[in-house]
């Protein structure tokens, strides 16, 4: 059987064409693409303007510098989530205060409100897999204590929250544009959209060497910069983003159907309109599943196999360690299945055949 992959990058002669037209036009660095693609990003996110900068670990660092964050803080963030969620606020001395998760795999509000002390400062709402958090009450909670909060959408771009695009509800949105990514630079970088055009526009400076103009240096900054290539690629990329969210939900749809009772497909609150970055099932004997697919040549991933409240670089943090048990429970049974914008749903029946297989039993 031909190789299915687990996220594939979309390549075709427009994206070709826009990195030689970046390419010829004699300017590398936030350029005209850059600004067309900020400008671009905040429209389909819903804010008044969009920063880039080199990745989303780099940008998001830069906006906690600019918000104050320092030692003795604390910020409330899922253990359930990609480590550089909370990388940038460990650099400047803050502490990370993990929260377990809902059945969604997006963090349990309640825990979260339970976690808050007057050392607490804000909240990190990070729409896993491409779920929506419920940011009514996640902004309500953080309102009530007086907290900001930044929703991590590097894998929910285009994701909606009762008809809202996620990104434009918290204090700041905070996206990723990894190859892996729903929407993709095919490199590396990131975007902070906002409607808070001072922080941005002191975002922007920040990035650029504190500079206002060429040889205006107001602070001490970053070289966090965008390329002008991978600006005039994303550009395309974002056209074409709502349509491969649109092929993604009905790849979903699909597993739904045909995977119901041979393994535990992932729920979806009637609030959300997901954008589905991994479909993501639990499964028993995961990792046996997990190598028979493999030698069908089906692509899997696990994210992620251990929490962060337990990685070797937040031990030493507190005082004792963390207890997430719906995570930990988690992280022993979910596997993600191949999806992408591209993908048809032939594979994704090759991918239910192969699993039903797997059971002895016959894919619905
Ligand atoms: C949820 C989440 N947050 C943050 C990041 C970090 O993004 P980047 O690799 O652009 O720094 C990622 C990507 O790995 C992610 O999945």
């Amino acid at each position: 059987m031909q190789k299915i992959p687990l996220s594939k990058c979309f390549i075709n002669p427009e994206v070709e064409e826009a990195a030689l037209r970046a390419i010829r036009s004699g300017q590398y660095i936030l350029g005209k693409e850059s600004q067309a693609f900020e400008a671009e990003l905040a429209a389909h996110t819903g804010t008044a303007t969009a920063v880039l900068g080199s990745s989303w670990t780099m940008i998001v660092y830069l906006l906690h510098q600019l918000q104050g964050v320092g030692p003795g803080d604390e910020i409330l963030v899922p253990s359930h989530t990609a480590f550089p969620s909370m990388e940038p606020l460990m650099h400047l001395g803050a502490r990370p205060v993990f929260a377990d998760i809902d059945d969604t795999y997006v963090m349990d509000l309640a825990h979260v409100e339970s976690l808050i002390t007057p050392r607490t400062v804000g909240i990190i709402g990070v729409h896993l897999y491409g779920h929506p958090i419920d940011n009514d009450r996640l902004l309500a909670i953080a309102k009530k204590h007086n907290l900001w909060v930044i929703e991590d959408c590097a894998q929910a771009q285009g994701a909606k929250y009762k008809g809202k695009t996620v990104g434009s509800m918290g204090n700041f949105g905070a996206f990723s544009f990894f190859p892996s990514k729903n929407l993709t630079v095919l490199g590396d970088g990131g975007c902070i959209c906002t409607n808070n055009t001072q922080m941005a526009d002191r975002l922007r400076m920040l990035r650029n060497h504190g500079r206002q103009g060429k040889y205006d240096h107001e602070f001490a900054g970053y070289n966090v910069r965008f390329n002008e290539i991978n600006a005039a690629i994303g550009r395309v990329m974002l056209k074409h983003l709502d349509g491969f969210n649109e092929v993604r939900r009905k790849i979903a749809a699909h597993y739904d159907t045909r995977l119901k009772g041979i393994v535990q497909t992932p729920p979806r609150r009637e609030w959300a309109t997901p954008v589905y970055h991994m479909y993501v099932v639990r499964a028993e004997k995961r990792d046996d599943l997990q190598k028979f697919l493999k030698e069908k040549n089906i692509e899997t991933g696990i994210h992620y196999p251990k929490p962060n409240h337990l990685q070797p670089a937040v031990a030493g943090l507190f005082p004792y360690v963390p207890k997430l048990p719906r995570t930990e429970q988690a992280v022993k049974e979910i596997l993600s299945l191949p999806i992408h914008g591209e993908m048809t749903l032939e594979a994704a029946d090759a991918v239910c055949n192969t699993i039903a297989e797997f059971y002895g039993r016959k894919a619905g």
